[in-house]
């Protein structure tokens, strides 16, 4: 006989539940990240809304978000691996465990081998901007492409050793797939729950080629890389991955999870965390420049008077007090990934009082924590004012999170950095962002794209060349 405490069991409170359909006639799943933000102003910082037959748990504000990723990391730090994470295989971002933990280790420090936060990586960047510089011209043009070829390009070059050349149709290929597999992903939230339902098959398919074309390609890649491998001179990450399994196969080990296929799904992950993110915040930049010249105004004030003409370096961060201020609060607004990552609870957790089953799925939401109207004084204006001390010195700020936190947060956080810094710098000291004639300011349009990461809807930007640059 053992007692039923299941009584004392208290689960996070949350909006009452439809059969089958659970919340979602509750929800805007073109903005899930709002409704779950508004429904957390009612049921509080740690709720339940059920996806269909789905219970998931949110976690909400920057205290709570905090508490439970670094805190509670353990508990409330697997990844939730849905039917796009199957998909795209296991490695570093849709994987746990063992696999995980030493993928993840490898890619950080070889990461960091190439350049990720140094030198190296710096020189890269800067190397890039020239050939991006160049696609710019002062007539209105779509900034996206341009801009997701130079920041994959960035990891690229780390990955393979080598950058590709924009007009090469198969690097435009696996720039453009990888882009649109991430927006595929995300567009029906719903597929990753009801994988079944007709309107999402289509979707499926897609997203399913993409792979498939994708993992043909690296695999090509890999495979020129593997016929020239030295490997007392590693070119870039694929080489080191290469040089470790040669290793371990001649120490007798048969077994490991350094294979090709986990190899290949590594370089999937890291080229397509790597690259629509960053190029989709560098895209929110320029469109509040265009959009609130006043600052850009500032922001090219402090460029032209503090470094001029030369090319800005990734030590001069500290003396652009209010252009960093101006790439926080483009992070902080923009909110790129108002989701994160759906984690998963890796063991029954009682947290804030409430009972957590082992294998729930959990958002960690970042909207509340970049907007947490308790930590920010305008949480809905673009404000760089949020990082700047009375003295116009740059502060950080705790709930500056948009990388998330704790074992599951961002591992190209500093590589992202530097290529935000150096790449909007560099666009800034030579260009003037305006919108296209005729178009006031007014107009554009600050509504995000429905897809998995929250980018700008499509529109035309000009480049207009400072004059005597
Ligand atoms: C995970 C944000 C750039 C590689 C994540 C997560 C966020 C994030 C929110 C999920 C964290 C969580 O689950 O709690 C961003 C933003 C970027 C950026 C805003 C750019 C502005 C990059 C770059 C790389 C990268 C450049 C590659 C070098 C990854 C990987 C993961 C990840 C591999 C999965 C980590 C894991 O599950 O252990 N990122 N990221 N990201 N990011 Fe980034």
């Amino acid at each position: 006989f053992f007692p039923n405490f299941d009584h004392q069991r208290k689960e996070p409170p949350g909006p009452r539940p439809l059969p089958v359909v659970g919340n979602l006639l509750q929800l805007d799943l073109k903005s899930l990240h709002s409704s779950l933000y508004e429904l957390s102003k009612k049921y509080g910082s740690v709720f339940t809304v059920c996806f269909g037959p789905q219970k998931m748990v949110v976690l909400a504000g920057y205290k709570t978000v905090k508490q439970a990723l670094v805190n509670y990391g353990v508990e409330f730090g697997d990844r939730l691996i849905n039917p796009v994470g199957k998909e795209l295989g296991q490695a570093v971002l849709f994987a746990n465990g063992e696999l995980w933990k030493e993928m993840r280790r490898f890619a950080l420090s070889n990461l960091r081998d190439y350049g990720m936060g140094k030198k190296a990586a710096e020189e890269k960047i800067i190397e890039e901007i020239q050939y991006l510089l160049q696609e710019f011209e002062s007539k209105p043009f779509s900034v996206t492409k341009s801009i997701n070829y130079a920041v994959s390009n960035i990891i690229s070059a780390i990955i393979y050793g080598s950058r590709f050349d924009y007009s090469d149709a198969q690097f435009q290929q696996m720039v453009n797939r990888a882009n649109e597999t991430i927006q595929l992903s995300g567009t029906p939230s719903l597929f990753n729950l009801y994988p079944w339902l007709f309107q999402w098959a289509r979707n499926k398919m897609q997203l399913c080629k993409n792979v498939a074309e994708n993992r043909k390609q690296m695999k090509l890649l890999i495979k020129r890389l593997q016929e020239t491998l030295n490997v007392e001179m590693c070119r870039g990450f694929v080489d080191s991955f290469l040089a470790h399994k040669r290793k371990l196969e001649d120490s007798g080990m048969t077994e490991s999870y350094y294979t090709i296929e986990i190899l290949v799904t590594t370089v999937g992950n890291l080229f397509a965390a790597g690259t629509d993110t960053t190029g989709t915040t560098l895209r929110w930049g320029l469109l509040f420049m265009a959009k609130y010249p006043h600052i850009q105004d500032q922001v090219q004030e402090e460029l032209s008077r503090v470094v001029g003409s030369r090319q800005v370096r990734a030590e001069d961060r500290m003396i652009l007090p209010f252009t960093d201020a101006v790439i926080h609060e483009t992070q902080r607004l923009a909110n790129i990934l108002p989701i994160a990552l759906p984690h998963v609870t890796t063991t029954d957790v009682t947290f804030q009082g409430f009972f957590i089953k082992k294998g729930t799925p959990v958002i960690p939401l970042l909207t509340s924590v970049l907007w947490d109207e308790t930590e920010w004084e305008k949480p809905q204006v673009f404000n760089p004012a949020h990082f700047l001390d009375k003295d116009g010195k740059f502060v950080k700020r705790d709930a500056f999170m948009p990388f998330s936190a704790g074992r599951r947060a961002c591992l190209g956080e500093s590589l992202a950095r530097m290529e935000l810094f150096l790449f909007f710098t560099s666009l800034l000291q030579r260009f003037r962002f305006t919108p296209p004639p005729g178009v006031k300011e007014e107009e554009l349009d600050l509504t995000p794209a429905l897809g998995f990461t929250l980018m700008p809807m499509p529109q035309d930007l000009c480049a207009v060349s400072h004059e005597g640059f």
